[in-house]
């Protein structure tokens, strides 16, 4: 191995820079040249090559977003796309590619990896926490910092005004925001994917926390949460079946995928680079690097696809015992 292309790919998250930093270094150590790679498979399919050396990552570690940029490519899920993405590579004399990124990224990775035996290693970069074989990707604890913050924010309002909040957060189909962030904001109730509730159940858990003395509430939504509303058809049913309340919603957005990621990302971040540039160099692929018991570990890619995180019951209990 020669030369590694590094590319993010997918939604951006927290940690991403940092990741590629350490990819790059990582290669400069080992004496292996590195390329980057913009827009992510888009980027491979138009040739949008950058050599990168260790100065070319010089003030990134504390920066959010990615440098490389990112993209969800539609070309890249045609055998065509592919065929001129392996052309570029080939002539650029790139022999081996890591790819940050989400589950999205990783199928990419691996058709792409069947179809032309390519080396292929994927770090786990995406907010929402929902990939097997690591207990953090990157961008997750950034963003669990974000959305606790921003509800620490919103119950002072909340309680000022004695009004109940539906703060709705990202995830896509996965609870780990919204439960974990729920939790460490202190939320009234927590709706996730993963757990049906059930409308009857909310409305009786807010009436028992009104009349536990309770005069505000944050009720934390996970925006992949099945109870079979949106947030704002919820807060209209609330409201018709508890008139009493004074709602108001909050979608949190993409605020949750920007800022300076947390030192945890940061040190995962360099930890993952470092292992996925030496995993390609002895001669592995189509395996994702994460992160499980605090080592650093390696999980074949399509587990690490097909697996999913699954919600940890634990901490389900530990929910329901806090909002009591
Ligand atoms: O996968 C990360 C994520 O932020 C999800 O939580 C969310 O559902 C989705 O991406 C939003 O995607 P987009 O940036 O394309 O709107």
């Amino acid at each position: 191995i020669k030369k590694i292309g590094v590319l993010t790919s997918g939604g951006d998250s927290p940690g991403m820079n940092a990741a590629i930093r350490s990819v790059v270094r990582a290669c400069a150590y080992y004496n292996v040249e590195c390329v980057g790679i913009y827009r992510g498979y888009q980027g491979m399919i138009e040739g949008d090559f950058e050599n990168m050396g260790p100065r070319s990552v010089n003030n990134i570690v504390n920066k959010g977003g990615t440098i490389l940029k990112s993209a969800r490519s539609k070309d890249f899920m045609t055998p065509e796309g592919r065929a001129k993405a392996h052309e570029n590579l080939v002539e650029y004399g790139v022999n081996a590619l890591v790819v940050i990124g989400g589950d999205g990224s990783f199928t990419g990775a691996e058709v792409f990896n069947k179809e032309y035996k390519f080396p292929v290693i994927g770090i786990p970069g995406t907010i929402d926490n929902d990939i097997f074989g690591t207990s953090h990707t990157l961008g997750f604890d950034t963003a669990l910092n974000t959305v606790v913050e921003a509800i620490d924010k919103i119950r002072d309002t909340a309680s000022s005004h004695n009004r109940l909040f539906l703060v709705e957060v990202m995830g896509r189909d996965a609870g780990h925001i919204a439960l974990n962030a729920g939790i460490g904001a202190g939320a009234e109730e927590i709706l996730i994917p993963e757990e049906d509730l059930g409308l009857e159940r909310l409305l009786e858990s807010l009436r028992k926390s009104k009349l536990s003395g309770k005069s505000s509430s944050i009720v934390v939504i996970a925006e992949g949460d099945k109870i079979g509303k949106n947030v704002f058809e919820l807060k209209d049913y609330i409201e018709e079946n508890q008139p009493e309340y004074d709602i108001r919603v909050s979608v949190l957005g993409h605020m949750q995928r920007g800022g300076s990621p947390s030192c945890f990302d940061r040190v995962l971040a360099s930890r993952l680079g470092v292992k996925a540039v030496e995993s390609i160099l002895e001669g592995k692929s189509n395996y994702m690097v994460g992160m499980l018991n605090d080592k650093v570990c390696l999980t074949p890619l399509d587990q690490a696809i097909k697996g999913h995180s699954q919600i940890d019951q634990e901490l389900l209990r530990v929910s329901d015992i806090m909002t009591t």
